[in-house]
C-alpha cells in the first residue's frame, strides 16, 4: 500500500532561496513541527540554515496529537539543547508561554551583544514550517492580529516587516517556508495525511485507504472504528466501502461512493475526531535520524 508523493522541485527552490535570504538576517529561527509527526514534518535544511542561531522548537497542534506522546517529544528536543514548547496556535492561551521561551532562547543572544558592549540591540526571529503546519496563525498570535493573511489583501504590502514584542524582540512577519522531505515515502505519506501536500497531486482514496492501513497497523484505529462501527477485520480498502455506506455516499447507481467516503475519512482524522492521534513515537530513539547533514 504504498503511495508515491510527488512535489515540484521549482517551488521548493523559490522557497529555499527566500529562507536562506531571511536567515541570515535573524538570530533565531521559530521552528514549528506538527505535534502529530514532529519528525515527518520537520525538514533538515532549517537545521542547515539555522546553525549557530537559537532554535526555538513548537509542536503546534497539540490539541490533535496524543497528550503522552507530544510529552515524550518536548523531553527529547529539550535534550537536544531545543527550546521546545507544545501549543494550539488557533487560540492566546499560550501566547504568555511563547513569549516566555523566546525570550529564554534570546537570553544568551542578549548575553553575548553584552559581553562585545552592544546594548539594546533588538532579538531578531523567523517563523519557520513546512506548509500547512501553522505558521501564519502563530504570527498572528503573536501579533495579535486577526486571523486574515494580510499579504494576500490587494493594497497591504506583504513581507519583511517586523513585528516588534517583549523586551525588544523583533519578529519576521512572512515565514520561512520548508518543503517537506518525500525521500523517504513513509514520510511523505504522514505529510500527506496531515494535508501539508496539495491535494491535487494526491489521490484522495488512496490517501483515506493508506490512513486505514496505517492507523490499523499502528493501533491507532479504535476512534475510527468506533465512529464508523467497523469490525476491525476488514482490509482498508473494505473499510472505505462500509464507510460509504454507513454514510450514505453512493453513486449514481447504488453502489458505494469511495472517494467521497475517503474525503470524510481524511476531513475526520485532520480535525480529530477520530481521536487525538500522533503518526510518530519517540521510543527513546535518537530522533536526529533524519538528518542528511551530518
Ligand atoms: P501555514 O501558514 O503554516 O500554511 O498554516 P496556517 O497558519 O494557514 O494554518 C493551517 C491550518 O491549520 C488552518 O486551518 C489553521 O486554523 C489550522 N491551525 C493552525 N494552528 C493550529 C493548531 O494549533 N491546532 C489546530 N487544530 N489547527 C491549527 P484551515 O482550516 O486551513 O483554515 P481556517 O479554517 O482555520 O481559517
Amino acid at each position: 500500500n504504498e503511495m508515491n508523493v510527488q512535489w515540484y522541485p521549482g517551488h521548493m527552490t523559490k522557497a529555499r532561496r527566500e529562507m536562506e535570504a531571511d536567515v541570515r538576517i535573524v538570530d533565531m529561527v521559530i521552528e514549528l513541527l506538527d505535534a502529530r509527526a514532529p519528525m515527518a514534518s520537520g525538514n533538515p535544511e532549517i537545521r542547515r540554515l539555522g546553525q549557530g542561531k537559537e532554535r526555538v522548537i513548537v509542536l503546534n497542534k497539540s490539541d490533535l496529537a496524543d497528550a503522552a506522546t507530544t510529552a515524550a517529544w518536548i523531553r527529547c528536543f529539550q535534550a537536544e539543547g531545543a527550546h521546545c514548547i507544545a501549543m494550539d496556535a488557533r487560540g492566546s492561551g499560550n501566547r504568555k508561554l511563547l513569549m516566555r521561551t523566546i525570550e529564554a532562547a534570546a537570553a544568551a543572544k542578549r548575553e553575548r551583544d553584552k559581553k562585545r558592549g552592544i546594548l539594546n540591540r533588538p532579538v531578531r526571529a523567523m517563523v519557520a514550517g513546512i506548509p500547512n503546519v501553522g505558521k501564519s496563525t502563530l504570527i498572528n498570535m503573536l501579533s495579535g492580529r486577526s486571523s486574515a493573511k494580510t499579504g494576500n489583501k490587494p493594497g497591504v504590502t506583504r513581507g519583511n516587516q517586523w513585528i516588534r514584542f517583549q523586551q525588544s524582540i523583533e519578529l519576521l512577519d512572512t515565514p520561512g517556508i520548508l518543503w517537506p522531505k518525500f525521500e523517504d515515502p513513509a514520510i511523505g505519506e504522514k505529510i500527506a495525511f496531515l494535508g501539508s501536500v496539495n491535494e491535487m497531486i494526491v489521490d484522495k482514496t488512496e490517501l483515506a485507504v493508506t490512513l486505514l492501513a496505517f492507523l490499523e497497523t499502528n493501533g491507532k484505529l479504535e476512534g475510527a472504528k468506533e465512529r464508523y462501527q467497523l469490525k476491525g477485520t476488514e482490509t482498508a480498502a473494505e473499510m472505505l466501502t462500509e464507510i460509504a455506506r454507513l454514510r450514505g455516499c453512493l453513486m449514481a447507481g447504488g453502489e458505494p461512493d469511495t472517494e467521497k467516503a475517503a474525503g470524510i475519512v481524511i476531513n475526520e482524522f485532520r480535525s480529530g475526531a477520530l481521536g487525538r492521534i500522533s503518526l510518530e513515537e519517540p521510543e527513546g530513539e535518537a530522533h536526529g535520524t533524519q538528518n542528511t547533514e551530518g
